[in-house]
Protein backbone atom coordinates (compact mmCIF):
# COMPACT_ATOMS: atom_id res chain seq x y z
CA UNK A 1 0.00 0.00 0.00
CA UNK A 2 1.13 3.52 -1.29
CA UNK A 3 0.97 5.71 1.84
CA UNK A 4 2.49 9.35 1.97
CA UNK A 5 3.95 11.84 4.60
CA UNK A 6 0.35 12.84 5.45
CA UNK A 7 -0.64 9.47 6.20
CA UNK A 8 -3.35 9.45 2.77
CA UNK A 9 -3.27 6.40 0.62
CA UNK A 10 -2.69 6.96 -3.12
CA UNK A 11 -4.75 4.40 -4.89
CA UNK A 12 -5.46 6.09 -8.29
CA UNK A 13 -3.21 7.17 -10.87
CA UNK A 14 -3.72 9.32 -13.71
CA UNK A 15 -1.94 8.07 -16.77
CA UNK A 16 -1.37 10.48 -19.47
CA UNK A 17 -0.84 8.67 -23.36
CA UNK A 18 -0.05 11.33 -25.10
CA UNK A 19 0.06 15.33 -24.99
CA UNK A 20 -1.19 15.61 -28.29
CA UNK A 21 -4.63 16.96 -29.25
CA UNK A 22 -6.76 17.28 -32.15
CA UNK A 23 -8.91 20.28 -30.37
CA UNK A 24 -7.25 23.61 -28.93
CA UNK A 25 -9.80 24.35 -26.07
CA UNK A 26 -8.58 28.09 -24.82
CA UNK A 27 -8.20 27.11 -21.64
CA UNK A 28 -5.50 24.37 -21.82
CA UNK A 29 -4.03 24.33 -25.60
CA UNK A 30 -4.64 28.01 -26.76
CA UNK A 31 -2.19 27.57 -29.13
CA UNK A 32 -0.12 24.57 -30.97
CA UNK A 33 2.46 23.94 -28.75
CA UNK A 34 5.84 24.55 -30.46
CA UNK A 35 7.61 21.55 -30.67
CA UNK A 36 5.99 18.21 -29.52
CA UNK A 37 7.76 15.72 -27.69
CA UNK A 38 9.63 14.03 -30.14
CA UNK A 39 7.64 9.83 -30.75
CA UNK A 40 11.36 8.04 -29.17
CA UNK A 41 10.87 10.32 -25.68
CA UNK A 42 7.50 8.45 -25.39
CA UNK A 43 6.80 5.43 -23.54
CA UNK A 44 5.34 2.43 -25.66
CA UNK A 45 2.36 1.10 -24.17
CA UNK A 46 4.67 -2.00 -23.31
CA UNK A 47 6.74 0.08 -21.05
CA UNK A 48 3.64 2.23 -19.63
CA UNK A 49 2.16 -1.10 -18.99
CA UNK A 50 5.42 -2.48 -16.99
CA UNK A 51 5.21 1.00 -14.60
CA UNK A 52 1.29 0.44 -14.11
CA UNK A 53 2.01 -3.27 -13.31
CA UNK A 54 4.20 -2.14 -10.52
CA UNK A 55 1.98 0.66 -9.41
CA UNK A 56 -0.92 -2.09 -9.32
CA UNK A 57 1.26 -4.48 -7.32
CA UNK A 58 1.46 -1.77 -5.06
CA UNK A 59 -2.24 -1.18 -4.53
CA UNK A 60 -3.41 1.27 -7.45
CA UNK A 61 -6.88 0.29 -7.54
CA UNK A 62 -7.84 3.09 -10.44
CA UNK A 63 -6.45 4.03 -13.76
CA UNK A 64 -7.66 7.03 -15.68
CA UNK A 65 -5.83 7.46 -19.04
CA UNK A 66 -5.67 10.50 -19.83
CA UNK A 67 -4.30 12.95 -22.62
CA UNK A 68 -3.91 15.56 -24.62
CA UNK A 69 -6.45 13.50 -25.89
CA UNK A 70 -5.48 10.09 -25.27
CA UNK A 71 -7.96 8.44 -27.87
CA UNK A 72 -5.56 10.05 -31.01
CA UNK A 73 -3.02 8.07 -30.10
CA UNK A 74 -2.93 4.41 -32.24
CA UNK A 75 -4.38 1.61 -30.46
CA UNK A 76 -5.65 2.78 -27.14
CA UNK A 77 -7.34 -0.43 -26.88
CA UNK A 78 -4.47 -2.56 -26.29
CA UNK A 79 -3.45 -0.31 -23.76
CA UNK A 80 -6.53 -0.67 -21.57
CA UNK A 81 -6.58 -4.88 -22.48
CA UNK A 82 -2.94 -5.05 -20.87
CA UNK A 83 -4.13 -3.74 -17.86
CA UNK A 84 -7.28 -5.36 -17.82
CA UNK A 85 -5.88 -8.59 -18.61
CA UNK A 86 -3.37 -7.89 -15.84
CA UNK A 87 -5.72 -7.04 -13.45
CA UNK A 88 -9.74 -7.08 -13.89
CA UNK A 89 -10.71 -5.70 -10.41
CA UNK A 90 -8.68 -2.29 -11.18
CA UNK A 91 -11.01 0.19 -11.96
CA UNK A 92 -9.95 1.81 -15.93
CA UNK A 93 -11.14 5.10 -17.12
CA UNK A 94 -11.06 7.35 -20.07
CA UNK A 95 -10.45 11.30 -20.16
CA UNK A 96 -11.71 12.32 -23.57
CA UNK A 97 -12.77 14.95 -25.19
CA UNK A 98 -15.36 12.70 -27.25
CA UNK A 99 -14.26 13.38 -30.69
CA UNK A 100 -12.99 10.29 -31.54
CA UNK A 101 -15.69 8.08 -29.63
CA UNK A 102 -18.21 7.30 -32.20
CA UNK A 103 -15.64 5.00 -34.20
CA UNK A 104 -13.79 3.83 -31.00
CA UNK A 105 -16.32 3.73 -28.20
CA UNK A 106 -17.31 0.16 -28.72
CA UNK A 107 -13.77 -0.58 -29.16
CA UNK A 108 -12.31 0.55 -25.49
CA UNK A 109 -15.18 -1.09 -23.86
CA UNK A 110 -14.39 -4.35 -25.02
CA UNK A 111 -11.12 -4.03 -24.54
CA UNK A 112 -12.16 -3.20 -20.70
CA UNK A 113 -12.76 0.37 -20.17
CA UNK A 114 -15.58 1.38 -18.08
CA UNK A 115 -15.48 4.84 -17.27
CA UNK A 116 -15.44 8.38 -19.53
CA UNK A 117 -15.58 11.57 -18.68
CA UNK A 118 -16.09 13.86 -21.45
CA UNK A 119 -15.35 17.49 -21.80
CA UNK A 120 -18.48 19.14 -23.24
CA UNK A 121 -18.40 22.94 -22.52
CA UNK A 122 -21.64 23.91 -24.81
CA UNK A 123 -23.97 23.21 -26.89
CA UNK A 124 -24.01 25.53 -29.40
CA UNK A 125 -21.83 25.03 -32.37
CA UNK A 126 -20.64 28.37 -32.42
CA UNK A 127 -19.94 28.62 -28.69
CA UNK A 128 -17.60 25.06 -28.74
CA UNK A 129 -16.14 26.09 -31.96
CA UNK A 130 -14.94 29.34 -30.22
CA UNK A 131 -14.08 27.23 -27.05
CA UNK A 132 -12.18 24.51 -28.96
CA UNK A 133 -11.20 26.67 -31.97
CA UNK A 134 -12.51 23.73 -33.81
CA UNK A 135 -16.07 22.83 -35.09
CA UNK A 136 -16.83 19.67 -33.09
CA UNK A 137 -20.58 20.17 -31.55
CA UNK A 138 -21.82 17.45 -33.64
CA UNK A 139 -18.93 15.03 -33.15
CA UNK A 140 -18.62 15.10 -30.06
CA UNK A 141 -22.47 14.73 -29.48
CA UNK A 142 -22.19 11.91 -31.29
CA UNK A 143 -19.36 10.41 -29.31
CA UNK A 144 -21.53 10.99 -26.44
CA UNK A 145 -24.10 8.95 -27.86
CA UNK A 146 -21.88 6.30 -29.21
CA UNK A 147 -20.33 6.41 -25.40
CA UNK A 148 -23.94 5.70 -24.13
CA UNK A 149 -24.73 2.91 -26.86
CA UNK A 150 -21.45 0.67 -26.22
CA UNK A 151 -22.93 0.53 -22.44
CA UNK A 152 -19.79 3.25 -20.94
CA UNK A 153 -20.40 4.82 -17.35
CA UNK A 154 -20.74 8.57 -18.16
CA UNK A 155 -19.55 11.87 -16.61
CA UNK A 156 -19.44 15.41 -18.39
CA UNK A 157 -16.79 17.96 -17.27
CA UNK A 158 -17.95 21.20 -17.97
CA UNK A 159 -15.67 24.71 -17.75
CA UNK A 160 -17.63 27.43 -17.11
CA UNK A 161 -16.19 31.09 -18.84
CA UNK A 162 -17.58 34.96 -18.13
CA UNK A 163 -19.22 35.97 -21.46
CA UNK A 164 -18.40 32.99 -23.43
CA UNK A 165 -20.46 29.76 -22.23
CA UNK A 166 -21.75 31.17 -18.88
CA UNK A 167 -25.60 31.38 -20.44
CA UNK A 168 -25.41 27.34 -20.79
CA UNK A 169 -25.22 26.29 -16.84
CA UNK A 170 -28.89 24.93 -17.22
CA UNK A 171 -29.24 24.06 -20.71
CA UNK A 172 -25.54 21.80 -20.44
CA UNK A 173 -27.39 20.75 -16.88
CA UNK A 174 -30.69 19.62 -18.45
CA UNK A 175 -28.61 17.53 -21.53
CA UNK A 176 -26.70 15.57 -18.72
CA UNK A 177 -29.47 15.02 -16.68
CA UNK A 178 -31.33 13.28 -19.69
CA UNK A 179 -28.85 10.99 -20.66
CA UNK A 180 -28.46 9.71 -17.27
CA UNK A 181 -25.02 11.33 -16.39
CA UNK A 182 -23.40 13.30 -13.67
CA UNK A 183 -21.98 16.72 -14.87
CA UNK A 184 -19.47 18.33 -13.17
CA UNK A 185 -18.76 22.21 -13.61
CA UNK A 186 -14.71 22.29 -12.99
CA UNK A 187 -13.27 26.02 -12.23
CA UNK A 188 -11.09 27.21 -14.39
CA UNK A 189 -7.72 26.96 -13.79
CA UNK A 190 -5.37 29.48 -14.36
CA UNK A 191 -2.53 28.74 -16.34
CA UNK A 192 0.12 30.57 -18.78
CA UNK A 193 -1.35 28.23 -22.06
CA UNK A 194 -4.36 29.54 -21.86
CA UNK A 195 -5.78 32.21 -24.22
CA UNK A 196 -5.09 35.39 -21.40
CA UNK A 197 -8.29 36.95 -21.21
CA UNK A 198 -10.18 33.74 -19.58
CA UNK A 199 -12.27 34.47 -16.25
CA UNK A 200 -13.68 31.37 -14.56
CA UNK A 201 -16.86 31.23 -13.11
CA UNK A 202 -16.38 30.45 -9.06
CA UNK A 203 -18.51 27.42 -8.64
CA UNK A 204 -21.10 29.34 -5.74
CA UNK A 205 -22.19 31.69 -9.06
CA UNK A 206 -23.24 28.17 -10.95
CA UNK A 207 -24.44 26.65 -7.90
CA UNK A 208 -26.87 30.24 -7.78
CA UNK A 209 -28.07 29.64 -11.28
CA UNK A 210 -28.79 26.42 -10.97
CA UNK A 211 -30.28 27.02 -7.55
CA UNK A 212 -33.02 29.41 -8.97
CA UNK A 213 -34.51 26.82 -10.90
CA UNK A 214 -34.21 23.68 -9.34
CA UNK A 215 -34.00 22.26 -5.68
CA UNK A 216 -30.70 20.12 -4.58
CA UNK A 217 -28.78 19.42 -1.55
CA UNK A 218 -25.16 19.27 -0.97
CA UNK A 219 -23.85 15.32 0.39
CA UNK A 220 -20.18 16.34 0.09
CA UNK A 221 -17.78 14.30 -1.49
CA UNK A 222 -17.69 10.81 -3.30
CA UNK A 223 -14.90 9.34 -1.87
CA UNK A 224 -11.71 10.92 -2.42
CA UNK A 225 -12.85 12.41 -5.62
CA UNK A 226 -12.24 16.04 -6.35
CA UNK A 227 -16.02 17.13 -6.44
CA UNK A 228 -18.26 17.84 -4.41
CA UNK A 229 -21.66 16.64 -5.09
CA UNK A 230 -25.14 17.13 -4.89
CA UNK A 231 -27.89 15.55 -5.09
CA UNK A 232 -32.17 16.08 -6.80
CA UNK A 233 -34.77 14.61 -5.33
CA UNK A 234 -35.15 12.21 -8.10
CA UNK A 235 -31.85 10.97 -6.93
CA UNK A 236 -29.78 12.70 -9.92
CA UNK A 237 -26.09 13.96 -9.05
CA UNK A 238 -24.19 16.31 -10.17
CA UNK A 239 -20.81 18.51 -8.54
CA UNK A 240 -18.40 20.84 -8.77
CA UNK A 241 -14.73 20.93 -9.00
CA UNK A 242 -13.09 24.07 -7.20
CA UNK A 243 -9.55 23.35 -6.95
CA UNK A 244 -9.90 27.48 -5.83
CA UNK A 245 -10.69 26.00 -2.51
CA UNK A 246 -8.23 23.25 -2.85
CA UNK A 247 -10.20 21.26 -0.08
CA UNK A 248 -9.95 18.04 -1.66
CA UNK A 249 -6.23 17.75 -1.12
CA UNK A 250 -6.87 16.82 2.36
CA UNK A 251 -8.24 13.68 0.87
CA UNK A 252 -6.24 13.23 -2.44
CA UNK A 253 -5.54 9.93 -3.47
CA UNK A 254 -3.84 10.40 -7.11
CA UNK A 255 -0.82 10.83 -8.76
CA UNK A 256 -0.06 11.52 -12.53
CA UNK A 257 2.16 9.49 -14.87
CA UNK A 258 3.13 11.90 -18.53
CA UNK A 259 3.51 10.08 -21.11
CA UNK A 260 7.03 10.92 -21.24
CA UNK A 261 7.47 8.69 -18.14
CA UNK A 262 7.42 11.73 -15.57
CA UNK A 263 5.83 11.16 -12.41
CA UNK A 264 4.12 13.80 -10.47
CA UNK A 265 2.82 14.42 -7.06
CA UNK A 266 0.16 17.64 -7.62
CA UNK A 267 -0.97 18.68 -10.71
CA UNK A 268 -0.40 22.57 -9.08
CA UNK A 269 3.99 21.55 -9.06
CA UNK A 270 7.04 21.55 -10.88
CA UNK A 271 8.09 18.69 -8.94
CA UNK A 272 8.33 15.54 -11.22
CA UNK A 273 10.77 12.35 -11.49
CA UNK A 274 11.15 10.43 -14.14
CA UNK A 275 10.39 6.52 -14.03
CA UNK A 276 11.89 5.92 -17.66
CA UNK A 277 15.18 5.37 -17.45
CA UNK A 278 14.41 2.64 -14.48
CA UNK A 279 11.46 1.12 -17.04
CA UNK A 280 13.84 0.80 -20.42
CA UNK A 281 16.89 -1.29 -17.92
CA UNK A 282 13.55 -3.30 -16.69
CA UNK A 283 14.55 -2.23 -13.24
CA UNK A 284 11.38 -2.59 -11.51
CA UNK A 285 13.17 -2.12 -7.90
CA UNK A 286 14.30 1.20 -8.84
CA UNK A 287 11.12 2.23 -10.67
CA UNK A 288 9.25 1.11 -7.31
CA UNK A 289 12.27 3.09 -5.30
CA UNK A 290 10.80 6.24 -7.46
CA UNK A 291 7.40 5.43 -7.00
CA UNK A 292 7.29 5.28 -3.10
CA UNK A 293 9.47 8.45 -3.62
CA UNK A 294 7.07 10.72 -5.59
CA UNK A 295 4.55 9.15 -3.00
CA UNK A 296 6.02 10.26 -0.13
CA UNK A 297 6.92 13.74 -1.03
CA UNK A 298 3.31 14.35 -2.62
CA UNK A 299 2.70 18.12 -1.58
CA UNK A 300 -0.01 18.61 1.07
CA UNK A 301 -2.13 20.93 -1.00
CA UNK A 302 -2.32 22.67 -3.85
CA UNK A 303 -1.95 26.47 -4.30
CA UNK A 304 -4.60 27.66 -6.87
CA UNK A 305 -5.77 31.04 -6.29
CA UNK A 306 -3.58 31.92 -3.60
CA UNK A 307 -2.29 35.85 -4.38
CA UNK A 308 1.65 36.26 -5.28
CA UNK A 309 1.76 32.49 -5.41
CA UNK A 310 3.18 31.38 -9.22
CA UNK A 311 1.37 28.68 -10.82
CA UNK A 312 2.93 25.79 -12.20
CA UNK A 313 4.28 26.07 -15.63
CA UNK A 314 3.47 23.20 -16.44
CA UNK A 315 0.70 22.37 -19.67
CA UNK A 316 -3.04 20.54 -18.55
CA UNK A 317 -2.41 18.64 -21.41
CA UNK A 318 0.80 17.19 -20.23
CA UNK A 319 -1.35 15.56 -17.22
CA UNK A 320 -4.76 15.95 -18.51
CA UNK A 321 -5.78 17.80 -15.75
P1 LIG B 1 -13.51 10.17 -11.54
O1 LIG B 1 -13.68 10.63 -10.15
O2 LIG B 1 -12.85 8.84 -11.64
O3 LIG B 1 -14.73 10.21 -12.39
O4 LIG B 1 -12.47 11.07 -12.25
P2 LIG B 1 -11.81 12.46 -11.99
O5 LIG B 1 -12.79 13.47 -11.54
O6 LIG B 1 -10.61 12.26 -11.18
O7 LIG B 1 -11.35 12.72 -13.50
P3 LIG B 1 -11.45 13.85 -14.56
O8 LIG B 1 -10.32 13.62 -15.48
O9 LIG B 1 -12.80 13.90 -15.17
O10 LIG B 1 -11.19 15.14 -13.68
C1 LIG B 1 -11.93 16.26 -13.85
C2 LIG B 1 -11.09 17.48 -13.77
O11 LIG B 1 -10.95 17.84 -12.43
C3 LIG B 1 -9.67 17.33 -14.27
O12 LIG B 1 -9.60 17.46 -15.64
C4 LIG B 1 -9.00 18.48 -13.58
O13 LIG B 1 -9.24 19.63 -14.30
C5 LIG B 1 -9.74 18.49 -12.25
N1 LIG B 1 -8.98 17.74 -11.29
C6 LIG B 1 -8.98 16.40 -11.11
N2 LIG B 1 -8.10 16.07 -10.15
C7 LIG B 1 -7.54 17.20 -9.71
C8 LIG B 1 -6.54 17.51 -8.75
O14 LIG B 1 -5.96 16.65 -8.10
N3 LIG B 1 -6.21 18.82 -8.61
C9 LIG B 1 -6.82 19.78 -9.32
N4 LIG B 1 -6.47 21.03 -9.11
N5 LIG B 1 -7.75 19.52 -10.25
C10 LIG B 1 -8.10 18.27 -10.44
N1 LIG C 1 -9.03 24.72 -16.01
C1 LIG C 1 -9.96 23.82 -15.66
N2 LIG C 1 -10.09 22.63 -16.25
C2 LIG C 1 -9.25 22.33 -17.23
N3 LIG C 1 -9.13 21.26 -18.00
C3 LIG C 1 -8.09 21.44 -18.84
N4 LIG C 1 -7.53 22.64 -18.65
C4 LIG C 1 -8.24 23.22 -17.65
C5 LIG C 1 -8.16 24.47 -17.00
N5 LIG C 1 -7.24 25.37 -17.31
C6 LIG C 1 -9.99 20.10 -17.87
C7 LIG C 1 -11.19 20.18 -18.76
C8 LIG C 1 -11.20 18.92 -19.51
C9 LIG C 1 -10.17 18.07 -18.82
C10 LIG C 1 -9.43 17.19 -19.76
O1 LIG C 1 -9.28 18.97 -18.23
O2 LIG C 1 -12.34 20.16 -18.00
O3 LIG C 1 -12.46 18.30 -19.37
FE1 LIG D 1 -7.30 18.93 -25.85
FE2 LIG D 1 -8.55 18.32 -23.61
FE3 LIG D 1 -6.79 20.30 -23.64
FE4 LIG D 1 -9.14 20.59 -24.89
S1 LIG D 1 -8.83 20.31 -22.67
S2 LIG D 1 -7.08 21.13 -25.73
S3 LIG D 1 -9.52 18.57 -25.62
S4 LIG D 1 -6.31 18.20 -23.97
Amino acid sequence: MLRDRFERKVTYLRVSVTERCNFRCRYCMSEKPFSWVPKENLLSYEELFAFIKIGIDNGIEKIRLTGGEPTTRDNLDELIAMIHTYAPHVDIGLTTNGFLLPEQAKKLKRAGLRRVNISLDSLERETLHYITQKNVLDQVLAGIDAAVDAGLSIKLNSVILRDINDHEILPLFEYAKGIGAQIRYIEYMENIHATTTLQGLRSDEIIDVLGRKYSFIPIGKESAGPANLYEMVDGYRFGTIEPHRHDFCETCDRLRLSAEGDLIGCLYFEGAKSIKQAIRDGNIDQATKILEEVVFNKPEKNLWGIENVEVSSRAFYRTGG
